[in-house]
């Protein structure tokens, strides 16, 4: 599989405990650096390839892959979302699956409106793009409804959109609740419960999105 974006390897390393073989691609020498360095102290090494470079221009042959992720926004980090969606499409095999991680427009413009006025929320609602304070650079942000387009029009078939998260938010007072171990597991229930109703998940912090590669693409 591909690990996108996969950074220091938080998703690469349960997967090959697992037994999978992992591409780990990142533009970050440091970040794969930090990858490398974890994964030689688990004794993995031979079941991960390690890859520096851009999703928007990925040097791996068509249809090569039979799962590939891309986790923790590196879709909404990259200069191109659909370029970096059909390169990420184009090197998944027919019939496989994708998933991946990005930032949500409504939550991010809801987050601008508290923290700087609703000039920069309508802003952000308009160009769709945000600078990120905390990592010093502009980041794309997505609606559902523009993530399932930016998916369909790139040959792959939406298979759920989720809000991550929808009813819990993060906050200093709430995070005793993460403390308590039966809370946790109730809070887990009820994301679950809520994650997927259309209605709401454009509110989630974040969206998650599985996909499908269509078997003939026309588009
Ligand atoms: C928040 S980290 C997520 C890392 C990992 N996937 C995870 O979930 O922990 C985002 C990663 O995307 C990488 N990234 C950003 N833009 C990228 C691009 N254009 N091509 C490849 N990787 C990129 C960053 O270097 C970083 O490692």
């Amino acid at each position: 599989m591909l690990d996108a974006g996969g950074g220091t390897g938080k998703w690469t390393i349960p997967i090959v405990r697992k037994g999978l073989k992992v591409v780990l691609y990142d533009i970050s020498r440091e970040m794969l650096n930090v990858a490398r360095r974890k994964i030689m102290e688990e004794h993995l090494e031979n079941m991960v390839v390690f890859k520096e470079g851009d999703i928007c221009e990925i040097g791996f042959p068509e249809n090569h892959f039979d799962f590939v992720l891309a986790e923790g926004d590196p879709i909404s980090y990259c200069s191109n979302p659909h370029r970096a969606v059909g390169e990420l499409a184009r090197v998944l095999k027919p019939g496989c699956f994708m998933a991946a991680g990005v930032d949500s427009l409504f939550s991010v413009a809801r987050t601008m409106l508290v923290r700087k006025g609703p000039e920069e929320a309508l802003k952000v609602l308009r160009e769709k793009r945000f600078f990120a304070e905390a990592w010093g650079f502009q980041c794309w942000a997505f609606s559902p409804s523009d993530l399932r387009s930016l998916f369909e029009e790139n040959g792959l078939e939406v298979v759920k959109i989720v809000g991550k998260t929808v009813a819990y938010v993060s906050k200093p007072e709430t995070e005793h609740l993460l403390q308590d171990e039966e809370k946790a597991e109730k809070l887990l229930e009820l994301e679950l419960m809520v994650c997927e109703e259309p209605s709401i998940v454009g509110y989630g912090g974040h969206l998650h999105i599985v996909a499908r590669k269509k078997t003939v693409f026309t588009g």
